[in-house]
């Protein structure tokens, strides 16, 4: 069992896409455990993005990020890293395949609607900046026995 970091950025909250995206992670079986919407600060953009603050497109990115509000989640599942990353899509929407959330909402490389971690590393250290261990609800998830066999 995984857990992902996925953030529902500006552009997916003022566009309204965000009942649409976060219907994609339940309707595939991934659980949601925890979930808050928060103003994401240059400090905060600076660590998360920490790997490209040197970039030359990071100044736009900062500026996007902070831009309106964002949701936070922590997604959890088998394989969930990978499993998210390929219900997103390639980074950028003009490239995605259709029928993934950047392929089908997303025409920007930037404004692509959503982050989710590139590793378990990625995924515990983001998981960090933007939940403390009580924002986390661990629930029987009473459903699994008819989305995953026991072995798997
Ligand atoms: P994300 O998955 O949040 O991780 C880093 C983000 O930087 C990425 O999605 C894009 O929004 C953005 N990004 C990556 N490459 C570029 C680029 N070449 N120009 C502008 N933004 C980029």
């Amino acid at each position: 069992m995984q857990r992902s970091l996925v953030l529902l950025k500006p552009d997916a909250v003022e566009r309204k896409l965000m009942g649409q995206i976060i219907a994609r992670f339940e309707a595939k079986g991934l659980r949601i455990v925890a979930m808050k919407m928060l103003r994401v600060t240059p400090e905060l953009a600076k660590q998360h993005y920490a790997e490209h603050v040197e970039k030359p497109f990071y100044p736009g990115l900062e500026a996007f990020i902070i831009s309106a509000p964002i949701v936070a989640m922590a997604v959890e599942g088998l394989e969930a890293i990978t499993v998210i990353r390929n219900l997103l899509g390639a980074t950028s929407g003009l490239k995605a395949a259709p029928g993934t959330i950047r392929g089908d909402f997303s025409c920007s490389r930037q404004m692509n609607l959503v982050h989710a971690s590139d590793s378990e590393e990625s995924a515990a250290r983001e998981l960090d900046l933007y939940f403390e261990a009580s924002d986390f609800c661990d629930y029987t998830p009473r459903l699994t026995p008819v989305i995953q066999a026991d072995d798997e």
